[in-house]
């Protein structure tokens, strides 16, 4: 398992060189909920907090609305800490090399429920290897804890209302499993 310790410091990929800084999470120590989102945008590499951009501000009124918890009481990270160049989407050799920091932060955090966000998280924590569109809303286990993916914010944002529906919907799945 890798040290958490090591992260700030991580070069097991060619972001490291392009990065201002490793986005790393924020929340509690002990969260009941953990958000992994795909990696951080220019205002996350910037800042060291992930999700504080426009996608991040209607992801965490969503899990509000639909699951009565505010940012503060659940741990959001991305699977990719570091951002690739012009918001690019991440590599599959960048998921690869990053994916053992989400473990470390699976087993420092224990936490009782995921939620992946997008596409590209929800085949890292779940192993999915269908799109999101077949994925989405599904109760699924990532190291034996149970969650579900949605689509990232940022095509709701795109794709107006609709997506925003089946988000809440999605969400409401993952209520379903909270204690
Ligand atoms: N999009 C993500 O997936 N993560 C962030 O931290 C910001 C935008």
């Amino acid at each position: 398992m890798r040290d958490l310790a090591e992260l700030p410091h991580c070069e097991a990929c060619a972001l490291s060189r392009t990065r201002t800084r490793v986005v790393i999470g924020s929340g509690p120590r002990l969260p009941g909920l953990l958000v992994v989102g795909e990696a951080p945008g220019r205002h996350e590499d910037e800042g060291g907090e992930p999700f504080v951009g426009r996608s991040g501000q209607l992801l965490v009124r969503l899990i509000r609305d639909e699951l009565g918890l505010e940012r503060s009481q659940y741990f959001i990270t991305n699977v990719v800490k570091c951002r690739p160049p012009q918001n690019r989407t991440p590599r599959a050799a960048e998921v690869t090399a990053c994916r053992p920091w989400l473990a470390a932060q699976m087993e420092r955090l224990a936490p009782t429920m995921v939620l992946a966000v997008g596409n590209v998280a929800a085949k890292a924590v779940f192993g999915y290897t269908q799109g999101i569109a077949h994925t989405h809303g599904r109760v699924a286990r990532c190291d034996e804890v149970p969650g579900v993916a949605t689509y990232h914010p940022a095509a709701a944002l795109r794709g107006g209302p609709n997506v925003v529906d089946v988000m809440r919907a999605d969400l409401r799945v993952l209520r379903t499993l909270g204690g």
